[in-house]
């Protein structure tokens, strides 16, 4: 019989990772990489590697097919020929019969029961050394490990990450087309639009001179779908942003965006919080009923947010929250603390004097468990100081609710006691303070707070510690004072829809109207963002008077939008989910760069292909385009 051929003929009939006791006997045919590759006495053994795991294969000079109850005078001495040239991540194929390992059984292995003894082999392709070891645990330079992603991502820990990723979408797309949502597509190349997140931006060949704007999300055409009576949308999408780099952000990013007509915000958070639930139990396999049994999860209002942990993503696994003492302070007159007594000073009747931008006085109590060093208060301060603030005023709560170890030794009793009472602190407690403008000190504070709650091993250096926290942050302001100009901005974006009470004081109290922008926060982080949109052109107009934008500008800006709003479009809202950090959070990774397949480093850069590069002159005299000298 001429000799039959791997592929063609030779079926693989198992993976690397199928192979059990109860298989013992059967003749399969395997394919892979060379894991490892080791010369014992003549017989050499062969870790054999694909996607599902690794199995040991023998070549062994001594055997006989007759051995294995094979027919035939078989080809075993070619096969030890074979076994004697090959390298770790040579490309092999093997026919042999699964054997028992007996005593020698290796527990660490799913396989670990069993060997295939080889009766026949071939090499598919040779390798290059790999410049790093193909292990579970690398310890290599990352810029390394993305210059060869490829080597990188057959790492049995990032084939881990990739199918969790496929089953996130995969539980993503049938939950919400069992939910109605019709997936469409959108197009990445768009026009230019102001605000939101930079743009990168893609000369035009034939319209030389001008440029498209790739999508920083599909926000105006999945609003023109719910125009166009879709009903209800998803897509699992790639969004482009032009931003600075931190471990939570990519300049490509994948969001699972969401739209659906005829909804209030309960609609789209229950929505919401079904894919969810799916997502954590068909990925990690945690009910997370037995959390939130209702179904729901928990809401808190951004200034809740702000005032007890600094911010709007706040980390629900751990306590430590801050406390809003400016009434206090107010109220004892600044209790004997002179820069108190200054802040206490600005304010009339209880509210803040018109000139003085706002100011409040904010403490955060850290159990004496922390056993701060006066290294590490030291440290602490110098943080708070690159953050922009003045200093890091601190107080330690002595036996008889004396203050020690502070300047603020002046503090009144009265002050003291109402202090504690509010926060809660005890004996050997350290009070932190901030005071000044508002939006430093909780930022302050909510950074200090992080850093403590790593330090004390509330938030472990990687992964959720078997915690999952998740939180509804609503009802944020519309606007915000734009201090440059003294005019309004929108917060979120001019097509949020205003608390239904609030509409009236659009234009006369623009400070106080609240809208129908949320957030999911999971652990700390933005896991998405969405909102009710406003779709009545009047409401539209009064937002767009009082961020200044007059009709012509508002034509000019957003008149796609404008024109498709005015042409019968159904009351809307949606949401979009970063999918990446939803991976990162899941698959308890440090980095969204661990999560995407092909990512860019801290600078935009892929190590790999070079991106980006530069063009010849001619490329760019084609698309009209000069590239400036640096600027020095
Ligand atoms: P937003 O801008 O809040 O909303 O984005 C939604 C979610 O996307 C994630 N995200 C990112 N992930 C990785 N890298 C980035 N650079 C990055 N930027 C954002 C965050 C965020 O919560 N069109 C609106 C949604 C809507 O209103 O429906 C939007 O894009 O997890």
């Amino acid at each position: 019989m001429a000799q039959r051929k791997f592929i063609d003929d030779w079926k693989r009939t198992h993976s690397c990772g199928d192979l059990r006791g109860a298989d013992v006997g059967k003749q399969v045919v395997l394919f892979g990489w060379v894991q490892a590759r080791r010369n014992l006495g003549g017989c050499v053994f062969v870790d054999l590697r694909d996607r599902e795991g690794l199995t040991q294969v023998v070549f062994d000079p001594s055997t006989e097919p007759r051995d294995l109850s094979v027919d035939g005078s078989e080809t075993i001495a070619q096969a030890v020929a074979i076994a004697e040239q090959i390298r770790p991540e040579w490309v092999i194929g093997i026919r042999g019969v699964v054997v028992s390992r007996g005593e020698n059984l290796n527990r660490n292995r799913p396989t670990g029961e069993i060997e295939v003894r080889v009766l026949e082999a071939e090499i598919f392709n040779q390798a290059e050394t790999p410049p790093f070891e193909i292990v579970d645990d690398l310890d290599t330079r990352e810029e390394l490990r993305l210059q060869y992603r490829y080597l990188d991502l057959r790492r049995r820990p990032m084939q881990q990450i990739f199918r969790l990723r496929h089953q996130m979408n995969q539980t993503a797309r049938r939950y919400l087309s069992d939910q109605g949502c019709l997936e469409l597509e959108t197009p990445f190349m768009v026009k230019y639009t102001p605000g939101g997140a930079r743009n990168f931006l893609v000369p035009s060949r034939h319209a030389a001179g001008k440029f498209y704007a790739l999508a920083e999300s599909p926000q105006l055409f999945k609003q023109l779908f719910m125009v166009a009576g879709f009903d209800r949308y998803f897509q699992i999408v790639k969004c482009f942003r032009d931003e600075d780099f931190r471990l939570d952000r990519q300049p490509e990013f994948t969001q699972v965006d969401i739209e659906l007509s005829f909804v209030n915000q309960d609609d789209v958070f229950a929505l919401v919080e079904g894919l969810m639930f799916e997502i954590v139990q068909q990925t990690r396999g945690i009910d997370l009923r037995e959390k939130y049994p209702e179904g729901r999860f928990p809401r808190m209002t951004f200034e809740e947010s702000m005032q007890r942990f600094g911010n709007d993503k706040p980390d629900l696994r751990f306590g430590m929250e801050h406390t809003d003492i400016t009434d206090l302070i107010i109220a004892h007159q600044g209790g004997g603390v002179p820069f108190f007594a200054e802040i206490a000073n600005r304010f009339e009747n209880g509210t803040l004097r018109r000139d003085i931008p706002g100011e409040i006085v904010k403490v955060m109590s850290v159990s004496a468990e922390a056993k701060l060093s006066r290294k590490d208060l030291d440290e602490m301060e110098k943080m708070a100081q690159s953050m922009g603030a003045k200093g890091l005023a601190r107080a330690k709560v002595g036996a008889n609710g004396e203050w020690t170890q502070t300047a603020l030794k002046t503090a009144t009793v009265e002050l003291r006691q109402a202090i504690h009472e509010r926060t809660g602190a005890k004996e050997g407690d350290l009070l932190l303070f901030q005071f000044g403008k508002a939006a430093l000190a909780h930022t302050v504070l909510a950074n200090l707070r992080l850093h403590l709650g790593k330090k004390m091993g509330h938030i472990p250096a990687f992964g959720h510690g078997g915690k999952l926290e998740f939180l509804w942050v609503v009802n944020p302001p519309m606007f915000e004072a734009d201090e440059q100009t003294g005019g309004w901005v929108a917060a979120h974006h001019a097509f949020t829809r205003p608390h239904d009470d609030h509409i009236a004081i659009v234009e006369s109290d623009p400070a106080k109207v609240l809208c129908y922008r949320y957030d999911l926060v999971l652990n700390g982080f933005e896991v998405g963002g969405g909102s009710i949109r406003l779709h009545d052109p009047v409401v539209q107009r009064a937002v767009f008077r009082t961020l200044g934008i007059d009709e012509e500008q508002a034509e000019e800006k957003f008149g796609f939008l404008l024109k498709a709003l005015r042409h019968g479009a159904p009351p809307h809202g949606g949401m979009a989910i970063g999918w990446d950090r939803v991976a990162m959070l899941l698959s308890e990774t440090e980095s969204l760069r661990d999560v995407i397949p092909f990512p860019k480093t801290q600078r935009g850069a892929d190590p790999m292909t070079d991106a980006p590069s530069a063009l010849d002159d001619e490329q760019l005299a084609e698309l009209r385009l000069c590239v400036m000298p640096q600027k020095n």
